[in-house]
């Protein structure tokens, strides 16, 4: 038997065929779920900016005109303090320590968000002013609107650092 009619037979050989239709048939499935990782992310980014859509109202926490630049106001059921900076700028600052979740609380005296839990402290725009936290405390969408302080309540932004672009100012 010569080589050429060994490979022929090897082709024809029904095992060999099989292995090959399934082996097309694990390609297939592989590029099917790669697919739908790719498209299953994009289709539900487009539901969550349709649901921020719909949950983006704002709430009336407090009067602008009550809260002197440098002064903090809590607003307990929204678990967050609104914040007018020294700057003039109004922020809406989580309550949430972003270390390990415990609620901060503002220190008058030191004009600080302290953590009752391990000490970190925050600085009026939530920066942080002493670990262990990392990470500056999450804020609120705010606007202020026929001189009412507003806050979106639906969801806390998370953010590395304070930057002045995240203030509102009246
Ligand atoms: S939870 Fe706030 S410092 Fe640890």
């Amino acid at each position: 038997m010569t080589k050429k009619t060994t490979d022929i037979k090897q082709a024809d050989n029904p095992s060999r065929r099989r292995f090959f239709k399934k082996l097309w048939g694990w390609i297939a499935l592989a590029a099917g779920v790669e697919l739908a990782g790719l498209s299953i992310p994009f289709i539900s980014s487009g539901r969550k900016k349709q649901k921020k859509k719909e949950t983006g109202t704002f709430t009336g926490i407090v009067p602008a005109s009550d809260l002197p630049p440098g002064s903090v106001f809590p607003y307990q059921s929204g678990r967050l303090y609104v914040c007018h900076l020294n700057d003039g700028g109004f922020l809406a600052v989580s309550i949430t320590c972003t270390h390990l979740g415990c609620s901060v609380e503002w220190n008058e005296k030191k004009k600080e968000f302290i953590c009752p839990c391990h000490h970190s402290m925050f600085s009026i725009n939530g920066e942080v002013e002493n670990p262990p936290a990392t990470r500056a405390l999450d804020i609120y969408p705010l606007k202020i609107e026929g001189g009412m302080v507003k806050v979106n309540l639906s969801k806390p932004i998370e953010r590395k650092h304070f930057n002045k672009s995240q203030e509102t100012h009246a």
